[in-house]
């Protein structure tokens, strides 16, 4: 099957689009990062994609001000110049319209820091420390309309500690959304997963040890 072309859409240091772009050096990889976007000028995942040798653009979201769609358009007509068949956001931090939304239906994948549907929004990691949670985690899920919502593709999790600030828990965090990401993207792209009355099945799914924190020894 021919790889897929998947774009990836960016605002900051792009470490998520750094670990998909790894990824799809594997020759079996399912997909191609044929092209990264930035809305911001100068973000500093640009660079590090063209030094990977990927193409990049920058639709710069702020002259468009409050008009959304009028910058969708311009982003959406890069996305299809490019030929592009799957758009990826790795840290992409714009709110998306239903119009956009809907030309990627099915075919948009968003990685949020948090175990969805738990903590949907931002700063995530306080929250989680604030409620005393002791499993946190990250999550890839297709784009629908409403925030850090839609099928879940795959989750990852970690443990909590005593004395993890949101910047510990953070790392930790980040930790497995690079591992996440390129896994959930591989299953998408070759076509392993299908959705069934709006959630997202997989099928075969290897047993995975429980994570139960704290242990106790
Ligand atoms: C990541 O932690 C990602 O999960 C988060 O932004 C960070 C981007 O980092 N996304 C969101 O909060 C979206 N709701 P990166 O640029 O290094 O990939």
């Amino acid at each position: 099957m021919a790889r897929r072309r998947v774009a990836i859409l960016i605002s900051g240091r792009g470490s998520n689009m750094t670990a998909l772009i790894e990824a799809a050096k594997a020759k079996d990889y399912p997909a191609d990062i044929v092209l990264v976007i930035s809305n911001i000028a100068g973000a500093g995942g640009l660079a590090k994609a063209s030094d990977a040798g990927i193409e990049t653009a920058t639709v710069e979201s702020k002259p468009f001000g409050k008009d959304r769609e009028a910058f969708e358009r311009k982003l959406n007509e890069t996305l299809v110049a490019h030929n592009i068949e799957l758009v990826c956001l790795a840290g992409f931090l714009r709110l998306l319209t239903p119009w956009f939304v809907k030309q990627w239906e099915g075919r948009m994948l968003n990685i949020h820091p948090a175990l969805l549907p738990s903590y949907r929004g931002l700063h995530t990691h306080e929250r989680a420390l604030a409620d005393g949670v002791k499993i946190h985690g990250a999550t890839v899920h297709f784009v629908v309309p409403e925030m850090d919502s839609g099928p879940i593709v795959m989750q990852g999790a970690v443990a909590v500690h005593d004395d993890d600030t949101p910047d510990t828990l953070s790392v930790r965090v980040l930790g497995v959304e690079h591992r996440i990401y390129p896994d959930a993207l591989r299953l998408v792209a070759s076509g392993s997963t299908r959705l069934e009355n709006g959630l997202c099945k997989t099928g075969n799914a290897a047993p995975a040890a429980a994570l139960i924190v704290p242990a106790i020894t």
